[in-house]
């Protein structure tokens, strides 16, 4: 199925937007220092489905998050930039979803999901 480039050039540090893919939404962030030093430091044993931010980010590129936008609890789309983590937040039941889009506190039962993608160039991420 269709594959979609997103040229992230102009994305500023510490924002993110939402694209289309195959008419989901998707999160890309483009991270802080701060973000992924924070995240890396996350002791995993403690997370429910625990996960290093390492493998939740493209080799070499962990200043680029890309996430579907999709709660893993009943689906609703998170907010960006809100909850107790540093990262994205469900309204629908109050899940809390941090900096690298791991599940931190509510219902969700597990970090949000990470469509397949890859760096075509510097700056343009090809989702799918
Ligand atoms: Fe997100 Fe229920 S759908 S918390």
């Amino acid at each position: 199925l269709s594959s979609v480039e997103v040229d992230v050039a102009s994305i500023p540090e510490g924002k993110s937007v939402v694209v289309k893919w195959r008419g989901k939404p998707v999160f890309i962030k483009h991270r802080t220092k701060a973000d992924i030093d924070r995240e890396g430091a996350l002791d995993t044993s403690t997370l429910r489905d625990p996960e290093t931010d390492a493998i939740r980010h493209a080799p070499g590129r962990p200043e680029w998050l890309v996430l579907l936008a999709i709660c893993t609890h009943l689906g609703c789309v998170p907010i960006a930039g809100q909850g107790d983590y540093n990262g994205y937040f469900c309204p629908c039941h109050g899940s809390h979803y941090d900096g690298s889009g791991r599940i931190r506190k509510g219902p969700a039962p597990r970090n949000l999901e990470i469509p397949e993608y890859t760096f075509v160039s510097d700056s343009v991420v090809k989702i799918g």
